[in-house]
């Protein structure tokens, strides 16, 4: 079982690109877990509370409650947009969530691990982080508050991270995460005063929106066996909170370790992370338009590595859309269904034309490797073609049995791909199941004038 995570996101404003790939890689591993046999549960949602949420808010001369209410549609209609099928989507504003927080708050409290002191020091708004230097945008804060005492876990984040080498993905990010804790952890300040959050019953604190925010991943869980099959997936910028953090809460309320933490890159725009406060976003549902959620799924994938950066590019999306997927993919199964239509019939067939495929995705799951499943498919696509142009079954005497071993291949690639191109695969796995129709029930199908790749 793996309990699949996106980070929760602010809807401060409405989503970017960036949410979109978090979304869509998640997606694709819940979805590619199902096909390899294993039990996947995924969730993503909104993180509602803090400075930087109420900020909008006022900005747009709303209450914070109807400014996060008008722009969780947005996100929600994005998860649709991109044919990803969360199990659940977790708002922070919801009683089933703030219930939660406050459980966790009280059991964090009975373990001794809270106490009230006086934070001075500089506070990020646009990243809702305490920071030891003044940084651009940081404001000085000087207030009583609550601390968690993680200075008290350093020894047990330590020794957890040395016994477990593959819990943080890539190795680079690993090493980060060791140096931060041997650098010394201090105490954490988890309250905020006057701030929109969640109330911490009979004092004047609201908790801190990080404290808040991770326990979601408690919340959106149906049940305590997700928590140690969770799968954590976010940017490199949030990796601390929920490589040192998290795991420090969850050790301070005897709940296990999640089964992995994985960093995955930016996409960055003129060099420079690609995100509102920047100003250099790219608008999700442009792309959408143009491509289809399969296309932008297949981008995602197939062109960035996990762990890099990549500079984000429409012309890119553009000539993969044409090479890969229309002349690529849609190519494939256009020119192969035609010929069977005209054929009529096939013989049976046993042939396996692509052997690799299904190990190569099943690896490519193990490794939470979307990139690599997605080269998995692109391979197997190349090599059906290939065996298309080789045999030249258009002109060939054994036309039938070249198509039939073909359509197996097309089978088994149509059935791999559901993950990666979940539209244009409801589409082909009709036409195949026609296919079958005819051949057992011996009713002709119509010839479909084109088969197109459904966008
Ligand atoms: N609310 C916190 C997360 C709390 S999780 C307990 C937060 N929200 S966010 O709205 O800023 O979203 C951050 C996440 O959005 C990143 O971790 C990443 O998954 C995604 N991305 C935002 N910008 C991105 C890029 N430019 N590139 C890739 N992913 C991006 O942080």
């Amino acid at each position: 079982m793996r309990y699949f995570t996106t980070p929760i996101f602010y809807p401060n404003d409405k989503p970017h690109i960036g949410h979109a790939y978090t979304i869509v890689i998640t997606d694709i591993l819940a979805r590619l877990g199902k096909l390899c046999g294993d039990q996947t549960y995924m969730s993503t949602g909104l993180d509602e509370h803090g400075q930087k949420v109420a900020k909008a808010a006022a900005k747009s001369n709303l209450t914070p409650q109807e400014h996060v209410d008008a722009m969780s549609s947005h996100f929600t209609k994005l998860c649709n947009q991109l044919t990803a099928q969360p199990d659940i989507f977790i708002r922070t504003t919801s009683d089933q969530h703030q219930k939660v927080a406050l459980d966790i708050w009280q059991q964090l409290e009975k373990a001794g691990m809270l106490y009230e002191g006086k934070y001075a020091g500089w506070y990020l708004p646009s990243e809702e982080a305490f920071c030891i230097e003044k940084a651009e945008g940081a404001v000085w804060l000087e207030e009583t508050c609550v601390f968690f005492a993680l200075s008290k876990l350093q020894d047990q984040l330590l020794e957890l991270y040395e016994q477990n080498p593959d819990l943080i993905s890539p190795q680079t990010a690993r090493n980060e995460i060791i140096n931060l804790i041997k650098g010394g952890l201090k105490d954490l300040c988890v309250t905020r005063k006057n701030t929109w959050g969640i109330s911490i019953p009979n004092t004047e604190y609201t908790m801190y929106v990080w404290i808040d925010a991770l326990t979601n991943y408690i919340s959106a869980a149906p049940g305590p066996m997700y928590i140690q099959n969770a799968v954590h997936i976010m940017a490199k910028d949030i990796l601390r909170f929920h490589a040192i953090y998290w795991p420090a809460i969850l050790m301070s309320v005897n709940l296990p370790m999640p089964k992995k933490i994985i960093s995955h890159g930016w996409w960055i725009q003129g060099g420079a992370k690609m995100s509102k406060s920047q100003g250099n976003v790219v608008d999700p549902i442009i792309w959408l338009q143009d491509f289809g959620s399969d296309g932008v799924r297949y981008f995602f994938a197939r062109i960035k590595k996990l762990e890099t950066d990549c500079e984000i590019n429409y012309d890119e999306i553009v000539k993969l859309y044409n090479t890969e997927l229309l002349g690529g993919v849609g190519n494939l199964g256009q020119r192969l269904m035609s010929m069977i239509y005209r054929l009529g019939s096939l013989p049976e067939s046993t042939t396996d034309l692509i052997p690799n495929l299904q190990s190569d995705a099943l690896l490519a799951y193990n490794e939470h490797d979307p990139h690599k499943y997605a080269n998995a498919i692109y391979d197997a696509v190349v090599q059906l073609n290939k065996y298309l142009s080789d045999t030249e079954p258009w002109k060939s005497p054994n036309q039938a049995n070249i198509l039939a071993d073909a359509f197996n291949g097309w089978k088994k690639l149509v059935f791999w791909m559901q993950p990666l191109l979940p539209a244009a695969c409801a589409k082909w796995t009709k036409q195949i199941e026609q296919v079958f129709l005819e051949k057992t029930t011996g009713v002709i199908c119509q010839l479909p004038r084109t088969v197109e790749v459904p966008k």
